[in-house]
Parts: structure tokens; sequence; C-alpha cells
């Protein structure tokens, strides 16, 4: 199928878009410098914090998981069952515990994912979100996903 594109003008500092691919919903997290500070020495608190287990695209790697540190694009499905995760990026959310860093939670069984879609330890999800394959096209002003 034809990939789907967005222009990032579209996506506010902070926010989560959703486009769909695929049957698939697909979140494009616009996120801060302190949202990308925020990921850095997670790694503990992870089951796979360099993403060894997960299918993804070459090109993404290492804490940021993404081609621009700024733009996350990953599926919005829980890897457990299936379940869809909320986005709550914001520090200490009431719920989480106030070493809460941002990110999303499933409600379905209580997994938790940084705001890189990786996975913590002791929740039921056993892998991080999926990247799909994407793209900056048009001098890095639309992301292609697909
Ligand atoms: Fe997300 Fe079970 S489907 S925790």
């Amino acid at each position: 199928g034809a990939p789907r594109r967005l222009s990032i003008s579209k996506i506010e500092e902070g926010e989560r878009v959703t486009v769909e691919w695929r049957g698939q919903p697909v979140w494009v997290v616009r996120r801060t410098q302190e949202m990308l500070d925020r990921l850095e020495g997670l790694g503990e608190r992870l089951e796979d914090p360099n993403s060894k287990e997960n299918q993804q695209p070459e090109y993404v790697s290492g804490t940021y998981r993404s081609v621009k540190p700024e733009f996350l694009v990953v599926v919005g499905i829980c890897t457990h069952l299936g379940c869809s995760p909320s986005y709550r990026p914001e520090p200490g959310a009431e719920g989480l515990g106030d070493d809460w860093p941002g990110g999303f939670f499933c409600a379905c069984h209580g997994s938790k994912f940084d705001l890189s879609g990786r996975v913590y330890t002791g929740v039921p999800a056993p892998t991080n979100l999926v990247v799909p394959p994407h793209r900056f096209e048009d001098d890095g002003e639309t992301i292609a996903v697909g």
C-alpha cells in the first residue's frame, strides 16, 4: 500500500498524532528536548533498552529509536494482547508513580512504556512497541510511514 504522509508542521511540541497505516494506529510524537533528556538513564528499568528483541528498521537504534530524535514513530498497539495504550507524557502522572518519566500506559493489564516505546521490566508486555518503516521527505517537512 501507499505510505501515509503527515506534515510535521501539524504536530505541536510534546503532542502525539495518530495516523492509520495498514489498519493499525501509528503514533507520531514530537518530543521536546526535556522529554528526550528524561529518556536518558532509564536503561536499568527497561526490559530491552536497546531493542534487541524487536523487529525495527535498522536505521533506528539506541535510546531514541528514531530517525530524528525529535520524532518518535511507533505502532500504537500494546505488545501484550493488543490494547491501545494511553499517552501519559507528564512526569509523575497520577497513578503511575512519582518516578514516572512520561510514556505510554496500557490500562488493560498495566504495561508501561517509555517515551521511546520501550517496555518496563515487570509488566505483561514482552517487547517494546513496534517501530514501523518511516522516513522524512520534502526537506524534512513530511513524515512518510510505510
Ligand atoms: Fe496491554 Fe495487556 S494488552 S497490558
